[in-house]
């Protein structure tokens, strides 16, 4: 399967995640084709593609000509996608990135089937469905890949590209090469709920809103410590207020079905009461924080041994989580590392965390936090446990 630079990539869906691609594929240089089911949504995408080729020629960063260049390789179509895909016939490569609806997917897959290519590649862009779920309403199904891209996708580094069960091997391994080629940074996942990151980043939350429900701090004491003792850029409950709690609760709901109910996933009642609420983080004006004008922000309680409690506790499960995830091979420990830090900007990669402070020491934290709470939810992963009995360490 040569996905090369000559090939025509289509996208469907023009919203956010569709418009980014689409201009990351135009900057690699190939010829795309934007479509959308929504009268004016491509006219939407064009307005902002070219906002941020302005931006690039104002920074110095392109000239003008190659922004107008990069501009003038993407056919928006203009007119809403009806029933007739025709439009995509030409394409090498297709990148679905329409609403995340199983059937809606499903459909379009079986549809575009029929007007493209036998050896034209299907990439779904799905944060949350199963490959296997939508490659199946294909007929060449093995042609069908997840290629998952972060928001915003020309800023995000980070690809998860995810072949299934009844996939062409080629079809995966030629993803990867492309990624590269469009100065992307591919990892390999499995079709598995929430694939590496939408997984192994759940305790950053969810192990957050645990320590709120049960009054050990507040958001801003529990934000500070994570920041100030963890070095992440923004803490738990400023990052669900900035993603949306609505997004971000529905993510966790998923991951917790999908993994049939794992109580190391369980959602928080206080999140839910909060969507309930609309309190859905800044774009509603209140989430754990208040946005309105005048509202007084909240001072944390710098106490070190609580932050350190708090920091521990999160971080504990976070790398119980990528141990778990390189134990059930969702991937490799290079890619859990690098999907971390070049997806969701973790200040390390958590196994090199982990090396760091000393496996025997994270499993000490986990092991108390089971004893005490008798829960499951902190069981640590088998592949701890060995690991520290044996001296063993990641990477080595
Ligand atoms: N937003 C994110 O942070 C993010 C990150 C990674 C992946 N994703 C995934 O990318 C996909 C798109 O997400 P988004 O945030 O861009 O959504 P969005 O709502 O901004 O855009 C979806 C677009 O798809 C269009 N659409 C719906 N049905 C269609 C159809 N049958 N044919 C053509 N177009 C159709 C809609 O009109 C809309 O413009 C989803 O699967 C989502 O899970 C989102």
């Amino acid at each position: 399967m040569a996905l090369d630079n000559t090939m025509v990539v289509g996208v469907v869906g023009a919203g956010a995640m569709g418009t980014g691609i689409a201009q990351v594929a135009a900057a690699a240089g190939h010829r795309v084709i934007l479509g959308d089911a929504r009268q004016g949504a491509t006219a939407g995408a064009q307005a902002a593609i070219a906002k941020a080729m302005d931006r690039e020629v104002e920074k110095g960063r392109m000239s003008r000509n190659a922004a107008d260049e990069l501009m003038a390789r993407i056919d928006f179509q203009w007119d809403a996608l009806g029933d007739d895909l025709a439009a995509y016939k030409r394409c090498g490569m297709i990148i679905e990135a329409v609403i995340e609806d199983l059937e809606t997917k499903r459909a379009l897959f079986h549809r575009l089937e029929s007007v493209v290519a036998t050896d034209c590649v299907l990439a779904t862009n799905t944060s949350s469905l199963s490959v296997a779920a939508i490659a199946s309403a294909c007929e060449i199904s093995g042609r069908v890949v997840g290629v998952h891209f972060f928001n915003p996708a020309p800023i995000m580094p980070l690809v998860e590209v995810v072949p299934w069960l009844g996939g062409d091997g080629g079809v995966a391994a030629s993803c990867y090469a492309l990624m590269q080629r469009w100065n992307k940074t591919p990892v390999l996942a499995s079709d598995t709920p929430g694939f590496i990151v939408n997984r192994v980043a759940r305790p950053f939350y969810g192990e957050s809103l645990r320590l709120l429900d049960e009054g050990v701090a507040d958001v801003a004491t529990i934000d500070w410590a994570m920041k100030e003792m963890g070095g992440f850029r923004m803490g738990p409950f400023e990052l669900m207020d900035f993603i949306g709690n609505d997004v971000n609760y529905a993510v966790t709901r998923s991951v917790f079905e999908a993994m049939f109910y794992d109580p190391r996933y369980k959602p928080s009642l206080t999140q839910r009461r909060l969507v309930e609420s609309s309190f859905f983080g800044k774009k509603s004006g209140r989430g754990y924080y208040d946005y309105r004008a005048g509202a007084a922000a909240p001072q944390p309680n710098k106490d070190v041994t609580l932050g350190l409690v708090i920091f521990e506790r999160v971080l504990a499960m976070l790398i119980n989580e990528a141990v778990e995830a390189v134990f059930m091979r969702v991937a490799s420990a290079e890619d859990i590392d690098l999907a971390m830090t070049k997806g969701v900007n973790y200040p390390k990669g958590l196994l090199a965390w982990a090396n760091e402070l000393g496996l025997p020491r994270v499993l000490g934290w986990l092991e108390r936090l089971q004893t005490d709470y008798g829960e499951d939810r902190y069981r640590p992963s088998p592949l701890l446990r060995r690991m520290a009995r044996d001296g063993r360490r990641f990477f080595e």
